[in-house]
Order: structure tokens, then C-alpha cells, then sequence
């Protein structure tokens, strides 16, 4: 590619960034990254993944994936990519600061001939505001010059090696000269290019995140008016999707995570009513306060011993951003248990937690001992096997199963209906 030394950096090498670093130098290129967290760039330049993403242990032992503080490498780069954080403010808005951040670094060291890729979630609009500001603020002239593209990432974390290969990349631009080096630079990867504009490629990145948001609040609505009446969801979704091609209802859940937590917003700030996609959100929400607000219909939490198994936002990831377990903790100490143990194999102990502080994180045996009642706030790979076996051993305990990780089609239930069955 051209006459730069690096043909691409990555900007922001954290949970999307670093995978996409690593996976194109496996696929021959040359990149490097710039990241402002120094503990993260030591532990990538050491040749250790800093968080758990499988596939990439060997790739990044290379240590060919170097991440630098300073933005002057920019100069020597083809193609830089953004990938820095995008996170909701408290008032249903993006907080788009990392991303000015950098569009201020770069831009005394951009160079034509150089592809800005802007990677990151975004609401709509923002790959324009972008080439706004680069006229704004620079002489080069966008589509000529400099080129630019939004290029979304679509993976989940845990399968970022495989998806990153399979999945097709959308790319959106919105002139010649751009397209044509989007499509260079991603085709390493995927010959499944789909083209478009910017604000549709926006909205394709948002509307797979909402939808899946918003299936996922259908299903935890249904527990509700569920629960209400006697009935238990797994069942109603077992009975409902056997064999009826029409709809695929999927199951509830404690659904968070640094994604679908937020996107919904991104194009919440653009409507200035209620819509579903906040009803989404406050069904989410509430989804703690239901588990222990209808466990409490059953038996008390006052005086007891209460495991949380999990606190990740999703199952088998040491990802704790945007989990609604620490909520569902907090609700738990509301109704004054006696203890409450936190338990969750993917984290450090002591789990610190900005919002929680430091709690202890109990090996799961440890945790299960002379408990009362336990939440399955995760659906973490094993946890059907332990409670199995706890039911042999202390039946009377309480079981809020959230995810059916035991299979029996309940959320509510004590480990005596477990008895027998593993
Ligand atoms: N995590 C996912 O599975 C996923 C999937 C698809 C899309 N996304 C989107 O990708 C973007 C990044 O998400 P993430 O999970 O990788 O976030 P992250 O917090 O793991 O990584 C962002 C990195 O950017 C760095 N950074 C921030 N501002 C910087 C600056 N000014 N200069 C240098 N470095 C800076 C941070 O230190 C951090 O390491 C977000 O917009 C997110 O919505 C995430």
C-alpha cells in the first residue's frame, strides 16, 4: 500500500480496537495502535491480551501490534481507524468527547493520501459532523485529500477472531476515492463488502443493536405478565416457538453490556417523544428490581445468606461494563440479607466496581455454602452444574434463574426441583 512505513492504526485499542489490530496482521498487514490508557498499551506491548478475547494469545505474543501514546505515528500511517469509546451521557446524548479528542490529536499530522475510518458507534449524522470539522479545521479537502469513511463494527465480544473474518463489512462513503480505499483496506479481511452512505451505514450498525434490544425487552415483558399470572415464560416460549414458523421468541434476561445499553439512545436524542426503543430501555431496567420484588412473593430475603453467582454483562466474558448485576446486587441489600456473597470466575478478587466499591469475589464452592438463596445474575458456562449438584445437597435452597441456565423452565424455584433430573 502506498509509500507509508504502516499501512494502518488503530485508534482507541481496546475491546474493538485491538482485535481488528491483531486480526490485520494476521491477515499480512502492518498496524500499530495509539491508545491513551497506559496500563492497557504495557500490557499489549508485553504480548498479553488485556482482556479475554479468545484467538488472539499467540497473535498478540508476536508483539507485532505495538501501541504508542503519542499521535505522531499518524504521519506514517495509509489508514487510521477509530475506535474509541461512544458512551450515552446522563441526558440521552452521545458523549462524543473521545472521538473529538482524536479528531483534534490527528489532525496536525494528517497527511493526504490517508483514510480516516471512524469505527465507533454512532448516532446519525456523526460521520458528516466529521467531515465538517476536518474542512473546519484542516486544509485538505475530504474525498480529494484525506478520505473518509464510517465502517461499523458488527462482532460480540468472545468471537471477535471468527467474525471479524465472517461477518460482512458494511462500508459507507460517500465518494469515489474513499470507497475505493475502504474496500482495499477491508477486503483483507472479508470479500463481503456491502456499500453505502454514511447515515445508512450508521443506521445499519444501530438498527442490528436495537432490534436485537428491543427482542430481548419483548421476552422480559412477557416474564412479567407471566410471573403475574401463574405462568412461567419458558414454558410459554417453548410451547410458542415448537415447530410455528412465524416468530422466534428469545429468552429474558439481565440484558446490558457497553452496546445495547446505549445505542438505543443514539437515536433516542433525535425523537422527541416516547418511543419503544426507551420502553426498551425501561423494561431492561426494571429487570432487577422484578427478581427481587417477585422473589419476594415467595419467601424473604431479610436475615438471609444470598450468592449472586456472576457479574459480567454477558455470559463468559470478564466484561463488567454496563452489567445490570450490580444493580440486581443492590436491590438484593435493600431487603437487608444477612450476606451477600458475589461470585464470578471470569473477574479479579477483589471485583472493583466504580459504582459498588470493593467486594469480595467468592470461589463459587465457597460462595454456595449454608446459602439461602442465589440469583444466576450471568449465565456463565457450569453454573447448571453446580446448582445441580448443590440441589443434592441442600434442596430447600431458593433458585432465581433468570436465564434457565438449569433447564427446568422456571425462574423461581427451590433446588429440590432439580433433584433427580441432572
Ligand atoms: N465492545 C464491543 O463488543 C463493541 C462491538 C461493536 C461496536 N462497539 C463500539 O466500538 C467503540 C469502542 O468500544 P470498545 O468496547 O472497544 O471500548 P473500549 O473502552 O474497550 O476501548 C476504547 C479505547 O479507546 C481509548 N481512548 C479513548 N479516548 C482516546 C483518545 N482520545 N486517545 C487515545 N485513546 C483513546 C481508551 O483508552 C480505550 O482503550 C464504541 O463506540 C462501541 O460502541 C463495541
Amino acid at each position: 500500500m502506498a509509500s507509508f512505513e504502516y499501512d494502518v492504526c488503530i485508534i482507541g485499542t481496546g475491546h474493538v480496537g485491538l482485535p481488528l489490530g491483531l486480526s490485520f496482521i494476521e491477515a499480512g498487514l502492518t498496524a500499530v495502535g495509539i491508545d491513551r490508557d497506559t496500563q492497557l498499551r504495557e500490557t499489549i506491548n508485553n504480548g498479553k491480551m488485556p482482556f479475554y478475547e479468545p484467538g488472539y494469545d499467540a497473535l498478540i505474543a508476536t508483539q507485532k501490534f505495538q501501541v504508542y501514546e503519542h499521535f505522531e505515528i499518524i504521519k506514517k500511517v495509509h489508514n487510521i481507524i477509530i475506535t474509541v469509546g461512544t458512551p450515552l451521557n446522563n441526558h440521552i446524548e452521545t458523549d462524543l468527547r473521545q472521538i473529538q479528542q482524536v479528531l483534534k490529536s490527528v489532525s496536525e499530522h494528517l497527511t493526504a493520501g490517508q483514510l480516516i475510518c471512524l469505527r465507533s458507534t454512532v448516532a446519525p449524522k456523526t460521520t458528516r459532523f466529521i467531515r465538517r470539522w476536518i474542512k473546519h479545521h484542516t486544509a485538505l479537502k475530504v474525498g480529494k485529500e484525506i478520505m473518509l469513511a464510517f465502517c461499523p463494527e458488527r462482532i460480540v465480544e468472545g468471537k471477535a477472531y471468527q467474525e471479524l473474518r465472517t461477518l460482512p463489512q458494511i462500508i459507507g462513503t460517500e465518494d469515489k476515492k474513499s470507497r475505493k480505499m475502504a474496500k482495499a483496506l477491508f477486503e483483507v479481511l472479508t470479500s463481503d463488502l456491502l456499500f453505502t452512505n454514511y447515515i445508512t451505514a450508521e443506521l445499519v450498525k444501530l438498527s442490528n443493536n436495537i432490534t436485537r434490544y428491543v427482542h430481548f425487552a419483548l421476552s422480559n415483558q412477557l416474564a412479567l405478565v407471566a410471573d403475574d399470572l401463574g405462568a412461567d415464560i419458558y414454558e410459554i416460549i417453548e410451547l410458542a416457538n415448537y415447530n410455528y414458523p412465524r416468530n422466534h421468541i428469545t429468552k429474558p434476561g439481565l440484558t446490558g453490556g457497553t452496546c445495547l445499553r446505549k445505542d438505543f439512545g443514539m437515536i433516542n436524542e433525535k425523537v422527541p417523544y416516547s418511543d419503544m426503543f426507551l420502553s426498551a430501555w425501561k423494561i431492561h431496567e426494571y429487570m432487577p428490581n422484578f427478581l427481587v420484588q417477585h422473589f419476594l412473593k415467595r419467601t424473604k430475603i431479610r436475615n438471609k445468606v444470598v450468592a449472586v453467582l456472576g457479574y459480567t454483562f454477558k455470559a463468559d466474558t470478564d466484561d463488567m461494563r454496563d452489567s445490570l448485576a450490580p444493580k440486581l446486587y443492590r436491590y438484593i441489600l435493600r431487603e437487608l440479607p444477612l450476606e451477600v456473597r458475589i461470585s464470578d470466575h471470569y473477574l479479579p478478587n477483589p471485583i472493583k466496581d466504580e459504582h459498588n466499591g470493593e467486594l469480595r469475589n467468592w470461589p463459587i464452592e465457597k460462595a454456595l455454602v449454608n446459602v439461602d438463596c442465589i440469583f444466576v445474575a450471568v449465565n456463565h458456562t457450569g453454573y447448571d452444574e453446580v446448582l445441580y449438584s448443590l440441589a443434592k445437597k441442600n434442596p430447600n435452597t431458593w433458585i432465581v434463574d433468570i436465564w434457565n441456565v438449569c433447564h427446568i423452565n422456571q425462574i423461581f424455584y427451590q433446588a429440590s426441583a432439580l433433584k433427580g433430573l441432572s
